[in-house]
């Protein structure tokens, strides 16, 4: 079943953002890269995006949207085993993105395995950095909410967001946006 429309929403909640040119982005789990060429259109010379995924074929695809958009300078592609630790120093970023990927990290094993890479992220992301959880469907809503006390050990939960989308034989959908910020060391 395709999904009418959803772009609009996309596009409004990357708007929201306000990305700065300079930002360092991590798209965690990229796939095709749908999301990452918006995000690194939203960048400067200085900014960087990490496209991180554990699939060449999906990455494959990724590497031909980079060129058609002239976005090599912007675009870094990371291919991993699947292993969740990321291959990225301390420190480095202002937007880690979990975008449609919840779903297989958490229902692949247990809850665990998206603590885990929340855990690493704490560590790659800036004191300012931001965390982005994006997720389709109720059930995944239920699951990102049952995971969200033990995510706030590193990053606090300041907004969650819903939007209504309409699949094409017009039943309403959800998509949920959760918006957390990066945890004080001191305070972990
Ligand atoms: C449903 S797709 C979402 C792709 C993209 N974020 C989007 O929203 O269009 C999930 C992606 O996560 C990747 N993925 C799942 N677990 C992963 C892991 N442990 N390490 C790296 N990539 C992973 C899959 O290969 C797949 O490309």
């Amino acid at each position: 079943m395709s999904i009418i429309t959803n772009e609009s929403t996309m596009e409004d909640h990357i708007k929201k953002l306000e990305i700065e040119k300079n930002s360092q982005i991590l798209d965690f789990g990229c796939g095709e890269g749908k999301y990452s060429i918006l995000f690194a259109k939203l960048l400067g010379n200085k900014g960087k995006l990490f496209a991180l995924d554990e699939s060449e074929s999906k990455l494959e695809e990724l590497r031909k949207k980079i060129i058609q958009n002239g976005l090599e300078k912007r675009i870094h592609i990371i291919h991993t085993d699947g292993e969740l630790k990321i291959p990225l120093k301390n420190v480095i970023i202002d937007y880690a993105l979990l975008y449609n990927v919840a779903c297989c990290i958490h229902g692949k094993e247990n809850q665990d395995d998206l603590v885990r890479i929340v855990r690493d992220v704490f560590r790659i992301t800036k004191d300012s950095g931001k965390l982005i959880i994006n997720v389709l469907g109720k059930t995944m809503e239920k699951r990102i909410d049952a995971a969200v006390p033990l995510i706030q050990d590193y990053f606090i939960l300041k907004e969650k967001e819903s939007k209504k989308f309409f699949l094409d034989n017009n039943r309403a959908r959800y998509r949920f946006f959760y918006y957390f910020l990066k945890k004080s060391e001191n305070k972990v």
